[in-house]
């Protein structure tokens, strides 16, 4: 014989007397009557715990402010700025300027390093004079490398920029000065200009006498030549050249005049090449940059061009 009385205590009212037989009822839900049990287990419509109502309660009126006060309704938007919905005039947007600007005053940014610093200091420091030729490479690739080269190396008429031969200076003021105003650009009243006469066309120096100059220029920087006619030409030169070019012909950055005594020439290594400098001048032309680059990327490049290894 088994009995239906469970073997352990349940919580809740007591079960009915299975000895009187009296209905099981519900003490929540008097309506209610049994069997209320099944296998033992009393299912009653008791309220939930507290606790729980409250949770809910709190967890409801939460989402309700939630909804309100950040972004999520269009029409509750800030001065118009679709970005900036909810009461609190929050937005991702402004959190993460706000983040970055935090993140900011805590390591002072690169580039607001690189703009306080004098090019002494740059070149100093190797972490702004890496971040100055990495800004510098791909603008160098884009305006300069058609004409001076992608290493700077130059070509005939364009001058190297990677050797100790300036023909305007090599001091990072000189090299800004030279990017900022150009060189003979046109209808450009600051840029750098310095024009040597055209010695044979405009009729200042015969055919001869110009080919004596040949030999005279090529002696200056010890190149095979013919003495005689050097020493021809030397009152010649003396007249007509050193006011630019300096008493022995080693050049004046201030006039853009070359060096003509360290055997790098800027029209080409031949006699052919010099005959032509002397006979019809050459006016090289660079833009300029100033304007079309700005201070801030003029002065990378200027940090590039000295990373090539030219010096002053
Ligand atoms: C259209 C061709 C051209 C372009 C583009 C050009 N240059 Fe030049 N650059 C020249 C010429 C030509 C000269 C020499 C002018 C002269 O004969 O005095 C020169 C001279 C210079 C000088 C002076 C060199 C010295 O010996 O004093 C510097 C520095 C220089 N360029 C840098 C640059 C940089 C940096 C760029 C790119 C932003 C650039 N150039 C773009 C043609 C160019
Ligand atoms: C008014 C100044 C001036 C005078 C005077 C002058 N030159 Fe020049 N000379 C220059 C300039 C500037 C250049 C560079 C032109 C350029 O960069 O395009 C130059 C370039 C040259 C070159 C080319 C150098 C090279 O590297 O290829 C030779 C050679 C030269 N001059 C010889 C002479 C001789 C010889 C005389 C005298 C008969 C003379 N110059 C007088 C200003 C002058």
């Amino acid at each position: 014989m088994t009995s239906s009385t469970p073997g352990f205590p349940l919580p809740g009212p007591p079960l009915p007397d299975p000895a009187t037989g009296a209905p099981e009822v519900d003490p929540n839900a008097p309506e209610r009557h049994g069997p209320l049990s099944f296998d033992g287990i009393r299912e009653l419509d008791s309220n939930p715990p507290r606790i729980w109502t409250v949770i809910y309660i709190t967890t409801f009126i939460a989402c309700l402010w939630v909804l309100v006060a950040y972004p999520s309704i269009p029409f509750l938007s800030h001065g118009g700025d679709s970005s900036r919905v909810g009461l609190l005039g929050w937005s991702s947007r402004a959190a993460l300027v706000a983040d970055a600007g935090r993140a900011a005053a805590h390591e002072p940014s690169i580039q607001g390093r690189f703009e306080r610093a004098s090019y002494t200091e740059i070149e100093a420091d190797p972490a702004l004079r890496g971040y100055a030729v990495a800004a510098a490479t791909s603008a160098f690739a884009t305006h300069c490398a058609a004409c001076h080269g992608r290493e700077g190396r130059g070509n005939i008429g364009f001058p190297n920029l990677a050797d100790r031969d300036w023909l305007w200076g090599g001091t990072p003021e000189a090299i800004e000065h030279s990017l900022q105003v150009g060189i003979r650009w046109p209808d450009h009243e600051p840029t750098r200009l310095s024009q040597m006469p055209a010695f044979g066309r405009m009729g200042m120096l015969q055919r001869p006498q110009i080919l004596d100059m040949v030999q005279h220029v090529w002696s200056l920087s010890g190149m095979p030549h013919d003495a005689a006619a050097a020493t021809r030409a030397a009152p010649v030169f003396a007249e007509n050249c050193t006011s630019c070019h300096g008493e022995r012909g080693e050049g004046n950055q201030e006039l853009g005049a070359p060096n003509l005594t360290d055997q790098i020439w800027l029209y080409g290594n031949s006699q052919q090449a010099v005959f032509t400098s002397i006979h019809a001048a050459r006016a090289g032309v660079m833009p300029v940059f100033g304007a079309r680059l700005g201070t801030d990327a003029i002065r990378k490049l200027v940090v590039y061009v000295r990373s090539f290894g030219g010096g002053e």
